[in-house]
């Protein structure tokens, strides 16, 4: 009995510390590759949706760190702004006191909901009037699993957030983006896209809805998206590319309950084998400023390296079909 006792201890001890020597040299690796490259992104201007919370902010924090104009572009002005004070505030203390050593850029918030085609457009007209370039735009922001909600304009939530928001937000800012040339364009998706299918018969799931379908089926939806866009913008030098980021400890999962008694045990599994935000972010970061990937378009990566896509997602047919009908749901068709 007394054997068994112990023998369960030093399991329960060893794993702890196993646990925590996985944190420790996780984000001592992380402080490596945040040493790299200050000043890269100086003179450029970023627009990051979603650049609140979770990898945006974090994407965010990097990109402005190594000089650029940072647009947060989110949906809600006081978490936005909360957010921009709190990344400059450490800055300042990560950079100190000397104000000459700064390299750091800037940040400035707008108010930007992709639930609502009428706040896309007021976004990107604001935008245009205000910025003379821009340089990079990271389709960020999403939404996970909600309940069933229509968006302003009677889209599926997930759908209309995750992929048709972004869809006019990107077709807007394209002419900006190209002026702005050699440029990029880095989108979000996830590999849960692997569950996903575009079924065109009920793209706003009013015929029955299904929570994690839908957010498969928008995250598939960014990825047709991207190699649609990247065939269009041969010869722009505007290129576009998408990533899966891993399992990240976000606010991305606040529409799924975990039972209370589960909750401690979650929190100790996600805390150990969940990359932190700052992590996760490092493919969008690298997408968004790395020389290595210059010129390099319609490409799929995942821990910073490209990978190989299911069929279904790089069908052309359904990626050009999807273009269509999306230019039809938000209303620029030529
Ligand atoms: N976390 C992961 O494990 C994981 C895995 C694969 C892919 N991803 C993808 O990573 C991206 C970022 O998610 P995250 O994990 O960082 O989650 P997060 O912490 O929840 O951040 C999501 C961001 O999107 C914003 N957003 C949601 N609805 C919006 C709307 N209608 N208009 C404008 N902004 C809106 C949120 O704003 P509020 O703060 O105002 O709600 C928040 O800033 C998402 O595209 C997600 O699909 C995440
Ligand atoms: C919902 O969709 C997921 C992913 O496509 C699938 O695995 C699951 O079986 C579906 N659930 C129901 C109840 O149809
Ligand atoms: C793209 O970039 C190359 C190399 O900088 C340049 O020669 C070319 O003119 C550019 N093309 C366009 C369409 O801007």
């Amino acid at each position: 009995m007394a054997v068994a006792t112990v023998a369960a201890l030093l399991a329960a001890l060893g794993g702890g510390l196993w646990l925590a020597a996985r944190r420790f040299v996780g984000s001592r690796a992380q402080r490596l590759q945040g040493s790299a490259d200050s000043g890269l992104m100086r003179g450029k201007t970023v627009l990051i949706t979603g650049a609140n919370s979770g990898l945006g902010r974090a994407t965010a924090a990097e990109l402005l760190r190594m000089g650029a104009r940072v647009i947060m572009g989110c949906r809600d002005r006081a978490r936005a702004e909360a957010a921009a004070g709190q990344l400059r505030r450490e800055l300042d203390q990560a950079e100190g006191p000397r104000p000459d050593a700064r390299a750091a850029g800037e940040l400035v918030v707008k108010e930007l909901d992709l639930a609502s085609l009428r706040s896309v457009r007021a976004f990107c007209q604001e935008l245009l009037q205000e910025e003379p370039r821009l340089d990079v735009l990271i389709n960020n922001a999403g939404i996970f699993q909600c309940p069933y909600a229509k968006t302003e304009d009677g889209f599926e939530m997930q759908f209309g957030v995750n992929h048709l928001g972004h869809f006019l937000l990107t077709h807007l800012l394209l002419g900006l983006l190209k002026n702005s040339a050699p440029s990029r364009i880095v989108v979000v998706s996830s590999k849960l896209y692997k569950y996903g299918d575009i079924n065109f018969e009920d793209l706003n799931s009013e015929q029955s809805y299904n929570k994690s379908f839908c957010y498969s089926r928008s995250k598939l939806a960014n990825i047709l998206f991207t190699r649609e866009l990247a065939r269009r913008l041969e010869g722009t030098n505007v290129t576009v590319n998408v990533l899966h980021p891993g399992i990240v400890r976000t606010n991305l999962g606040r529409h799924i309950n975990i039972p209370l008694l589960v909750k401690p045990l979650f929190n100790l599994v996600s805390w150990a084998f969940f990359k932190t935000p700052a992590e996760g972010a490092q493919t969008s970061i690298f997408l968004a400023s790395s020389p290595e990937i210059e010129g390099v378009s319609g490409k799929y990566f995942g821990d910073c390296k490209e990978e190989e896509l299911l069929p279904k997602a790089v069908d052309e047919l359904v990626a050009r079909k999807l273009w269509d009908i999306s230019e039809v749901m938000v209303g620029i068709l030529k």
